[in-house]
């Protein structure tokens, strides 16, 4: 049925995020993951305003991060847990990239849809990620709306906001298939 190149078809068809707390080191070397950023931010762009951007974290940028949440959770009124397993996700991250969306002064394109492409720009690092063989997740959680947090760990302006934190690394476990939707319920064929 496709037309050429039916593992790419395959690969759509059975594509599946890998839980960021089962992948492990390493992540990419610097120049795989420029490729894959480069591939990531071919996204459909209205109006060509390129209104996101991106932010690699590594190393003790991510022991930074979890610490940065420990301090700020309580405070935000999250409980011991919560703010433990928000820390978790950073600490244990191996490679992580923060999708910034970063909306443009435009009289036609709608705050609205520069918020889309910031977020097919995440759909398209996660899948660039999955199709090349790493174990990869959209995370975002508490941080990611927590304007504290997005200005003393990642130096977000006011009009910024984070859209997704892509963790890319090495998968342990190949996780159970989980219920998709129906396809056929959540699609209207018309014709006049
Ligand atoms: C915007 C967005 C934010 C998400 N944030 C989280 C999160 O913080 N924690 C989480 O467990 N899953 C989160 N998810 C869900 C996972 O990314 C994903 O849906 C799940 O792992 C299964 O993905 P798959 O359909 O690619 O297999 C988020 C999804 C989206 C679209």
């Amino acid at each position: 049925m496709p037309r050429h190149r039916p593992e790419l078809l395959d690969f759509f068809l059975t594509r599946r995020s890998r839980p960021a707390k089962t992948l492990v080191a390493p992540g990419p070397e610097e120049a795989e993951l420029k490729l894959l950023l480069e591939a990531a931010l071919r996204v459909p762009d209205h109006g060509k305003l390129e209104p996101w951007r991106l932010i690699v974290l590594q190393d003790a940028a991510l022991n930074r991060l979890a610490d940065l949440v420990r301090s700020l959770g309580p405070k935000a009124g999250l409980d011991a847990a919560k703010t433990e397993k928000q820390a978790d996700a950073f600490a244990r991250g191996v490679c992580v990239v923060a999708v910034v969306a970063c909306p443009k002064a435009s009289d036609k394109i709608p705050a609205s849809e520069q918020r889309d492409s910031a977020a097919a720009a995440c759909m398209s690092l996660l899948s660039t990620a999955l199709a090349t063989g790493w174990g990869a997740n959209w995370l975002t959680g508490w941080a990611a709306h927590d304007r504290g947090f997005l200005t003393k760990g990642l130096d977000l302006a006011a009009g910024e906001n984070l859209v997704g934190f892509i963790h890319i690394g090495t998968e342990t476990t190949t996780p159970p298939e989980r219920p998709r939707p129906d396809v056929a319920a959540l699609t209207q064929w018309m014709d006049r």
